[in-house]
Protein backbone atom coordinates (compact mmCIF):
# COMPACT_ATOMS: atom_id res chain seq x y z
CA UNK A 1 0.00 0.00 0.00
CA UNK A 2 0.74 3.87 -0.34
CA UNK A 3 3.08 5.70 2.31
CA UNK A 4 0.14 7.46 4.40
CA UNK A 5 0.84 11.20 3.49
CA UNK A 6 1.03 12.23 7.12
CA UNK A 7 2.86 9.38 8.26
CA UNK A 8 5.15 10.50 10.91
CA UNK A 9 3.48 13.71 11.92
CA UNK A 10 2.30 14.85 14.90
CA UNK A 11 -1.53 16.67 15.09
CA UNK A 12 -3.35 18.38 17.44
CA UNK A 13 -6.87 19.50 17.28
CA UNK A 14 -9.57 21.05 19.66
CA UNK A 15 -13.05 20.16 19.24
CA UNK A 16 -16.48 21.04 20.54
CA UNK A 17 -17.49 23.97 23.25
CA UNK A 18 -15.75 24.62 26.60
CA UNK A 19 -17.80 24.74 29.97
CA UNK A 20 -16.71 27.98 32.10
CA UNK A 21 -18.95 26.66 35.45
CA UNK A 22 -20.88 29.53 37.33
CA UNK A 23 -21.74 27.56 40.38
CA UNK A 24 -21.96 23.70 40.92
CA UNK A 25 -24.59 23.75 38.99
CA UNK A 26 -24.69 26.21 35.95
CA UNK A 27 -21.96 27.09 33.57
CA UNK A 28 -21.76 29.33 30.65
CA UNK A 29 -20.70 27.66 26.71
CA UNK A 30 -21.03 28.43 23.08
CA UNK A 31 -22.69 26.42 21.26
CA UNK A 32 -20.86 23.65 19.26
CA UNK A 33 -21.50 19.63 18.50
CA UNK A 34 -17.75 19.07 17.87
CA UNK A 35 -18.70 17.30 15.13
CA UNK A 36 -16.18 19.55 12.52
CA UNK A 37 -13.03 18.94 15.07
CA UNK A 38 -13.82 15.59 15.56
CA UNK A 39 -14.20 15.13 11.97
CA UNK A 40 -10.69 16.73 11.01
CA UNK A 41 -9.20 14.07 14.32
CA UNK A 42 -10.47 11.33 12.30
CA UNK A 43 -9.15 12.18 9.06
CA UNK A 44 -5.61 13.57 10.32
CA UNK A 45 -5.51 9.55 11.51
CA UNK A 46 -6.58 8.15 8.62
CA UNK A 47 -3.82 10.04 6.50
CA UNK A 48 -1.53 8.45 9.07
CA UNK A 49 -0.57 11.38 11.33
CA UNK A 50 -0.16 10.46 15.49
CA UNK A 51 -3.41 12.66 16.78
CA UNK A 52 -4.26 14.29 19.99
CA UNK A 53 -7.53 15.47 20.08
CA UNK A 54 -8.76 17.82 22.89
CA UNK A 55 -11.96 18.31 23.14
CA UNK A 56 -14.75 20.21 25.47
CA UNK A 57 -17.90 18.44 26.53
CA UNK A 58 -19.70 16.57 23.44
CA UNK A 59 -22.39 13.81 22.56
CA UNK A 60 -20.21 12.33 19.99
CA UNK A 61 -18.11 8.94 19.70
CA UNK A 62 -13.97 8.95 19.79
CA UNK A 63 -13.20 9.15 16.46
CA UNK A 64 -11.49 5.73 15.75
CA UNK A 65 -7.23 6.23 16.28
CA UNK A 66 -6.98 9.13 17.61
CA UNK A 67 -6.11 9.72 21.45
CA UNK A 68 -8.40 11.94 23.21
CA UNK A 69 -8.13 14.12 26.17
CA UNK A 70 -11.58 15.12 27.32
CA UNK A 71 -11.41 18.89 29.60
CA UNK A 72 -14.30 21.52 30.41
CA UNK A 73 -12.40 25.01 30.33
CA UNK A 74 -10.66 27.13 28.56
CA UNK A 75 -7.78 26.59 30.92
CA UNK A 76 -7.72 23.28 30.88
CA UNK A 77 -7.80 23.29 27.40
CA UNK A 78 -4.81 25.25 27.05
CA UNK A 79 -2.83 22.61 29.46
CA UNK A 80 -3.94 19.95 27.60
CA UNK A 81 -2.86 21.66 23.87
CA UNK A 82 0.53 22.58 25.40
CA UNK A 83 0.95 19.47 26.97
CA UNK A 84 0.72 17.98 22.81
CA UNK A 85 3.31 20.14 21.80
CA UNK A 86 5.62 20.11 20.12
CA UNK A 87 3.35 18.74 16.94
CA UNK A 88 3.71 19.96 13.16
CA UNK A 89 0.03 20.15 12.85
CA UNK A 90 -2.65 22.18 15.04
CA UNK A 91 -6.02 22.61 14.34
CA UNK A 92 -7.97 24.99 16.77
CA UNK A 93 -11.52 23.95 15.70
CA UNK A 94 -13.28 24.57 19.16
CA UNK A 95 -15.88 27.22 20.00
CA UNK A 96 -13.87 28.18 23.04
CA UNK A 97 -15.92 30.39 25.87
CA UNK A 98 -14.36 33.38 25.48
CA UNK A 99 -15.05 34.70 29.37
CA UNK A 100 -15.53 32.84 32.61
CA UNK A 101 -16.91 34.02 35.38
CA UNK A 102 -14.25 35.28 37.56
CA UNK A 103 -14.96 33.83 41.13
CA UNK A 104 -16.88 30.30 40.72
CA UNK A 105 -19.42 29.69 43.79
CA UNK A 106 -18.68 26.53 46.09
CA UNK A 107 -22.52 26.30 46.31
CA UNK A 108 -25.67 26.59 44.38
CA UNK A 109 -26.81 30.59 43.77
CA UNK A 110 -29.80 30.55 45.17
CA UNK A 111 -33.18 32.48 43.74
CA UNK A 112 -34.33 33.38 47.32
CA UNK A 113 -37.57 35.17 45.70
CA UNK A 114 -36.15 38.75 46.94
CA UNK A 115 -35.65 39.65 43.57
CA UNK A 116 -31.97 40.28 43.95
CA UNK A 117 -30.43 38.69 40.55
CA UNK A 118 -26.77 37.69 40.78
CA UNK A 119 -24.48 40.18 38.99
CA UNK A 120 -21.67 37.58 37.65
CA UNK A 121 -18.31 39.36 36.94
CA UNK A 122 -16.04 37.63 34.49
CA UNK A 123 -12.66 37.27 33.37
CA UNK A 124 -11.35 36.82 29.52
CA UNK A 125 -10.05 33.83 29.01
CA UNK A 126 -7.02 32.34 27.46
CA UNK A 127 -6.96 32.37 23.65
CA UNK A 128 -5.81 28.93 22.82
CA UNK A 129 -4.99 29.23 18.64
CA UNK A 130 -3.25 32.23 19.39
CA UNK A 131 -1.32 31.33 21.90
CA UNK A 132 0.15 28.41 20.33
CA UNK A 133 0.14 30.73 17.31
CA UNK A 134 3.27 32.69 18.56
CA UNK A 135 6.56 32.65 17.74
CA UNK A 136 8.75 30.25 20.02
CA UNK A 137 10.64 26.67 19.69
CA UNK A 138 6.85 24.78 20.43
CA UNK A 139 5.34 26.82 17.48
CA UNK A 140 3.61 23.87 15.35
CA UNK A 141 4.71 24.02 12.00
CA UNK A 142 1.07 24.39 10.30
CA UNK A 143 -1.66 26.12 12.76
CA UNK A 144 -5.04 26.34 11.31
CA UNK A 145 -7.56 28.58 13.30
CA UNK A 146 -11.87 28.82 12.06
CA UNK A 147 -13.67 31.83 11.82
CA UNK A 148 -17.16 31.88 12.23
CA UNK A 149 -18.61 34.40 9.97
CA UNK A 150 -22.11 36.20 9.54
CA UNK A 151 -21.05 38.71 7.18
CA UNK A 152 -18.13 39.76 4.94
CA UNK A 153 -16.77 36.50 5.38
CA UNK A 154 -13.54 36.55 3.93
CA UNK A 155 -12.33 40.30 5.25
CA UNK A 156 -13.27 39.68 8.52
CA UNK A 157 -11.32 35.68 7.98
CA UNK A 158 -8.00 37.75 7.20
CA UNK A 159 -8.45 39.78 9.31
CA UNK A 160 -8.56 37.44 12.09
CA UNK A 161 -5.84 35.14 10.76
CA UNK A 162 -3.46 38.52 10.71
CA UNK A 163 -4.74 39.05 14.29
CA UNK A 164 -4.26 35.12 15.67
CA UNK A 165 -0.82 35.05 14.02
CA UNK A 166 -2.04 31.33 12.79
CA UNK A 167 -1.23 30.22 9.17
CA UNK A 168 -4.21 29.26 8.00
CA UNK A 169 -8.21 30.29 8.52
CA UNK A 170 -11.33 28.37 7.40
CA UNK A 171 -13.72 30.49 7.53
CA UNK A 172 -17.51 29.64 7.45
CA UNK A 173 -20.82 30.97 7.07
CA UNK A 174 -22.55 31.13 9.90
CA UNK A 175 -25.44 33.49 9.06
CA UNK A 176 -28.83 31.65 10.04
CA UNK A 177 -29.92 30.75 7.11
CA UNK A 178 -26.12 28.88 6.38
CA UNK A 179 -27.63 26.53 8.50
CA UNK A 180 -24.21 25.26 10.27
CA UNK A 181 -24.71 25.12 13.43
CA UNK A 182 -25.58 21.70 14.66
CA UNK A 183 -25.87 20.27 11.22
CA UNK A 184 -24.17 18.64 8.63
CA UNK A 185 -23.58 21.25 6.23
CA UNK A 186 -20.49 24.25 6.06
CA UNK A 187 -19.84 26.53 3.52
CA UNK A 188 -16.20 27.02 3.65
CA UNK A 189 -13.42 29.32 2.62
CA UNK A 190 -9.62 28.68 3.04
CA UNK A 191 -7.39 31.77 3.93
CA UNK A 192 -4.03 30.74 3.50
CA UNK A 193 -2.38 34.21 2.78
CA UNK A 194 -2.77 37.91 3.57
CA UNK A 195 -3.69 38.73 0.16
CA UNK A 196 -6.51 37.27 -2.12
CA UNK A 197 -4.42 35.02 -4.21
CA UNK A 198 -4.36 31.93 -1.98
CA UNK A 199 -7.88 32.04 -1.11
CA UNK A 200 -9.81 28.94 -1.68
CA UNK A 201 -13.82 28.60 -2.12
CA UNK A 202 -14.61 25.24 -1.18
CA UNK A 203 -18.14 23.55 -2.51
CA UNK A 204 -21.06 23.05 0.09
CA UNK A 205 -19.97 19.03 1.55
CA UNK A 206 -20.99 17.56 4.81
CA UNK A 207 -18.48 18.14 7.44
CA UNK A 208 -16.48 15.31 6.96
CA UNK A 209 -15.65 16.34 3.45
CA UNK A 210 -14.27 19.24 4.77
CA UNK A 211 -12.61 17.32 7.16
CA UNK A 212 -10.83 15.19 4.33
CA UNK A 213 -10.82 18.50 2.23
CA UNK A 214 -8.20 19.78 5.06
CA UNK A 215 -6.49 17.06 5.01
CA UNK A 216 -5.10 16.51 1.70
CA UNK A 217 -4.50 20.52 1.83
CA UNK A 218 -2.70 19.76 4.95
CA UNK A 219 -0.62 16.46 3.18
CA UNK A 220 0.03 18.93 0.16
CA UNK A 221 1.95 21.34 2.26
CA UNK A 222 3.74 18.89 3.58
CA UNK A 223 4.74 16.98 0.53
O1 LIG B 1 -12.24 35.31 16.91
P1 LIG B 1 -12.70 33.94 17.33
O2 LIG B 1 -12.40 33.70 18.78
O3 LIG B 1 -14.10 33.63 16.96
O4 LIG B 1 -11.78 32.94 16.49
C1 LIG B 1 -12.11 31.59 16.36
C2 LIG B 1 -10.87 30.74 16.29
O5 LIG B 1 -10.08 30.95 17.46
C3 LIG B 1 -11.20 29.28 16.29
O6 LIG B 1 -10.16 28.59 15.59
C4 LIG B 1 -11.18 28.92 17.77
O7 LIG B 1 -10.95 27.55 17.99
C5 LIG B 1 -10.04 29.77 18.26
N1 LIG B 1 -10.15 30.20 19.66
C6 LIG B 1 -9.29 29.67 20.62
N2 LIG B 1 -9.36 30.12 21.91
C7 LIG B 1 -10.24 31.07 22.29
C8 LIG B 1 -11.13 31.62 21.31
C9 LIG B 1 -11.06 31.15 20.02
O8 LIG B 1 -8.49 28.80 20.29
N3 LIG B 1 -10.29 31.50 23.54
Amino acid sequence: PARKPLAGRKAVVTSGPTHEAIDPVRYIANRSSGKQGHAIAAALAVAGADVTLVSGPVSLPDPTGVKVVRIETARQMLDAVQAALPADIAVCAAAVADWRVAAEAGQKLKKDGSGVIPDLKLSENPDILATISQKGPKRPDLVVGFAAETENVIEHARAKRARKGCDWILANDVAPSAGTFGGDHNEVFLISGADGASDEVWPRQGKAGVARALVQRISRHFA
